[in-house]
């Protein structure tokens, strides 16, 4: 079928599930047809939203065009899209920001519902229902068991060569689930091939749009370059302290420039061994250590590549292909497998407390960024946790260190070190008190320290120091002046009292 025969089927208020994760590995064609239809159903008078559940972000003819349509009645579980950011946060649609590696069991679970329809890129489908997947595999899997009905995009830029890349494991769900058996991150669990019911495939489209992401890189800058060495020196040190076995152990990271820094760091690293990845995307940088053998493994969900470096990847396939496997987000983001194999995860915030919680979603406390993707996943079970941000922004106007999170995404418990362009503050062993000592003194920005001790001698004495009428002054300050520098405690002090 054409990709506007097959979106004739779709209906409105269906629940719809789309294969990828992060822009590899979405379907390119169906969507925007979907799209289309959408706004000839307004046009004429009639009501057309759909339901829509991914792997993890989506490509522009997905989450864009859907949302230009004002197509989407409930997204879940992670998006980064400015359009659709837009609509989320003016209350347009529903949006629900789940962990990734609970997507697919949920709606196994049964508790969103029926899936009306998947659309699944792939590379390849045979007559008894074997497909190999393209460049990511995020849901897929799930989405074609669930599914009532699926809809195939045959990607003809897939070349052959992927296949074997995939490990397809879906676990079985409780009380009948036993242990994922991956003991290290290049261990293969499952099959090469996802499978689905032939009966219920109703339409294959042909598509050669371009496989990777077209955005602009981001060059890593001074203060990036900082935060990756800062992290690089900590991994040494911990090796050193004997915490850290000396043969090191699997890293996840995530994309961006802070990301890509680290991984500068520890690909010029003398001190760290070669090492693995147990992660949920490797962009354009994998690409290099892989290549030059200082990543020995990758495990991802997705090869979040540019379109060249994903030509590049395939070029070098014959060299490459022992050397990496995608799996369902539910197995790349599985806290038993962290656990297990002991993976060192660094994320971005995009503030941290005092007491070392953090908002990874929600800038000012309401307004939604992307949502919380695999970073709880990881930092909840990762052998060291760690999350990383520049310690100012906008021109000092932003402290990234602040008395209060305004968004909680992860509790202190979970959160062992920060990091940030000023150095590393190690909360592990600490109290909530020593805590906040540990992150003025060693991670935020001088220029915020006076003010940020001022908020501490200005709070109630307890487990956890707490100011309720100022814990979130540094944000008023910003939501009126702009600016948290201009936040102001004197009035607060009595004149006795010693700054
Ligand atoms: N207070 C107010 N605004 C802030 C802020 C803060 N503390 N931190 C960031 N912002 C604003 C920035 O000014 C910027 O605004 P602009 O678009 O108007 O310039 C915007 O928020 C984005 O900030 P930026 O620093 O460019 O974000 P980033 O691209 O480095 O991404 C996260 C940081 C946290 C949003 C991103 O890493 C994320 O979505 N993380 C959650 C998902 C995740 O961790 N997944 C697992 C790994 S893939």
């Amino acid at each position: 079928m054409t990709a506007e025969e097959a979106a004739e089927i779709v209906q409105n208020d269906w629940t719809i599930g789309v294969s990828g994760f992060t822009i590899p590995g979405n379907p390119k064609v169906v969507p925007a047809a979907i799209a289309a239809k959408a706004r000839r159903e307004h046009e004429a008078g009639r009501e057309f939203r759909i339901n829509l559940f991914s792997g993890a972000s989506t490509n522009d003819p997905t989450d864009g065009e859907l949302s230009r349509a004002h197509a989407i009645n409930f997204r879940a579980p992670y998006q980064s899209l400015g359009e659709l950011r837009n609509r989320i946060n003016k209350g347009e649609l529903h949006y629900n920001d789940r962990h990734l590696s609970e997507m697919a069991q949920e709606f196994r679970y049964g508790f969103y519902g029926k899936m009306d329809v998947a659309i699944i890129e792939v590379q390849s489908i045979d007559d008894n229902g074997n497909i190999v997947l393209g460049t990511a595999v995020g849901n897929s899997p799930t989405w074609l068991q669930v599914a009532e009905r699926v809809i195939i995009e045959i990607n003809e830029q897939i070349p052959e060569t992927i296949r074997g890349l995939h490990d397809i494991y879906v676990p079985l769900d409780p009380p009948l689930r036993r242990e994922i058996p991956i003991y290290h991150a290049g261990d293969r669990a499952g099959t090469p091939t996802a499978h689905v019911d032939p009966d219920k495939v109703i339409a294959v489209v042909h598509t050669s749009k371009p496989l990777g992401k077209n955005e602009p890189f981001t060059p890593v800058d001074e203060v990036t370059a900082r935060i990756g060495h800062n992290v690089c020196d900590f991994l040494v040190n911990e090796m050193k302290q004997g915490r850290m076995p000396r043969t090191f152990l699997p890293i996840q990271s995530g994309v961006g420039n802070i990301a890509n820094a680290v991984l500068d760091a520890l690909e010029a690293s003398t001190d760290i061994p070669a090492f693995e990845m147990y992660t949920e995307v490797v962009q354009d940088s994998v690409l290099g250590l892989l290549k030059s053998g200082r990543c020995k493994f990758a495990s991802t969900c997705s090869m979040t590549f540019s379109h060249e470096a994903m030509m590049d990847f395939f070029d070098n396939i014959d060299t490459l292909h022992d050397k990496l496997l995608m799996r369902p987000s539910e197995i790349s983001n599985n806290p038993e497998v962290i656990r297990r194999i002991g993976v060192i995860s660094m994320n971005t915030a995009i503030e941290a407390d005092l007491f070392g919680n953090i908002n990874s979603s929600h800038v000012s406390g309401s307004r939604l960024m992307n949502g919380i993707g695999g970073s709880g996943d990881f930092t909840r079970n990762a052998y060291t946790s760690i999350f990383l941000c520049p310690s100012i922004k906008k021109d000092d106007c932003i402290s990234t260190i602040v008395p209060m999170v305004s968004h909680v995404d992860h509790t202190v418990h979970s959160v062992d070190i920060i990091v940030t362009d000023q150095g590393v503050a190690d909360l592990r062993g600490k109290d909530p008190n020593q805590c906040a000592e540990e992150i003025i003194e060693h991670v935020s920005h001088p220029v915020y320290r006076p003010l940020l001790r001022e908020y501490l001698h200005l709070c109630k004495q307890g487990h956890v120091k707490l100011n309720p009428d100022l814990a979130l002054s540094f944000h008023s300050s910003l939501a009126h002046h702009g600016d948290m520098r201009k936040t102001d405690y004197s009035e607060f002090f009595h004149a006795d009292d010693p700054k």
